[in-house]
């Protein structure tokens, strides 16, 4: 959408998949305080995004939407100022449909009011859900929000969360700043895998302006091993997809924090280039070898090697498959050891892998090709 928004993919918090609905206002004032000390928001996770669950089960009697009084008794414009002096941006729920998914209203048929109202609190962002949509197609159903947020004058991020059920890559780039490509990601290995597979069909798609989204990150939430959250923010990174947290900031581990502050897997997914990285190759040892690759600018290549299965392999990226000439010779940085690692190095790189370990590097070819 050429609102001026998402030139590189958006980075942040967002309430849902660790906390659900046991939200409140102190947890998302912490969160923003937390992003700040950590030096999280320094590395650009900035939109601090309230998902489902922050509204009242009715609109009030003048038909508008309402927190939650029991949680959010200062209501949304105290913590979007609260956010903002911290100088960070707030993001906020709702669902194109008669009731959002936890079944708060939704704002089908409210769009201008609701678009109103959350311009006048100064929100920043809205995630726009999917449920309870009367079976409307969603190009109907998402284009007035979007007309509606860009009439309030003020400058609000679009996320559409469609889900992928009708293929939102194919008609959403008009419409918001990024769609989801797939059902909600689980905190496992397989949810994970499957999910960054359905999301690369529609590499072609992202850019600029709009970025497909595979929904945000489970790092820190408990379910994956330390090597599979590796795999997942790299490859969240290379496939320019949201970096939104998923985990309590408040409460995280050493290795949380390590994977998630990585400043040149970050700088991999906000390359001013803007292309969507992809699965370039999978070796037959039944797709346990598998190299995703993406151009980025200044003429580099980002490479990872991600070991899909659960016994050690190597995994070999060949120039072929990268689009180089067997010939370029290329340095390699080890985005996770953080070294330049070899240079002048021809034909293929491989390295060997632990289970579901994935490896990221940034190539650069000693002379010009075109890359990818
Ligand atoms: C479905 C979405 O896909 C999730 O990300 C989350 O927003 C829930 N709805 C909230 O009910």
């Amino acid at each position: 959408l050429n609102n001026g928004l998402a030139r590189t993919p958006q980075m942040g918090w967002n309430s849902w998949n660790f906390f659900a609905c046991n939200i409140n206002e102190k947890v998302i004032k912490e969160t923003a305080d937390a992003l700040i000390s950590t030096g999280l928001a320094d590395l650009g996770y900035i939109y601090v995004n309230i998902d489902d669950c922050w509204h009242s089960l009715l609109r009030n009697l003048k038909g508008e939407l309402k927190p939650d009084p029991k949680t959010f008794p200062s209501g949304i414009k105290a913590v979007a100022d609260y956010i903002h002096s911290k100088g960070l941006k707030l993001g906020i729920y709702s669902d194109a449909g008669i009731f959002t998914c936890q079944v708060r209203p939704g704002s089908l048929y409210h769009e201008n009011d609701d678009a109103e109202l959350f311009a006048s609190w100064g929100v920043d962002y809205l995630k726009y859900d999917n449920c309870f949509n009367l079976g409307i197609k969603p190009e109907e159903r998402y284009p007035p929000m979007r007309d509606a947020l860009n009439s309030t004058g003020h400058s609000i991020f679009y996320s559409i969360c469609e889900w992928g059920v009708d293929d939102p890559a194919l008609w959403a780039g008009s419409v918001g700043n990024s769609w989801r490509t797939t059902d909600d990601i689980s905190d496992t290995w397989v949810s994970m895998t499957t999910i960054a597979d359905l999301n690369d069909k529609w590499a072609s798609y992202a850019g600029p302006g709009g970025w497909n989204d595979p929904d945000m990150l489970e790092v820190g939430n408990g379910g994956m091993t330390y090597q599979e959250y590796r795999a997942h923010f790299s490859i969240w990174a290379l496939m320019k997809a949201p970096l939104l947290i998923g985990c309590d900031v408040r409460n995280m581990t050493a290795e949380t924090f390590e994977i998630l502050s990585n400043e040149e897997v970050i700088a991999v997914n906000q390359d001013p280039l803007g292309v969507q990285g992809r699965k370039v190759s999978v070796a037959e040892n039944e797709g346990c070898s598998q190299v995703w690759a993406g151009p980025l600018s200044g003429n580099q290549l980002v490479v990872a090697l991600w070991n899909r299965c659960s016994q050690s392999v190597t995994v070999t990226a060949k120039w072929g498959v990268l689009g180089l000439d067997e010939s370029t010779s290329v340095s390699v940085r080890d985005l996770w050891k953080h070294e330049n690692l070899a240079e002048n190095v021809a034909g293929s790189f491989g390295a060997r892998l632990d289970s579901h370990d994935c490896k990221m590097y940034i190539f650069t070819p000693a002379t010009y090709s075109s890359v990818m």
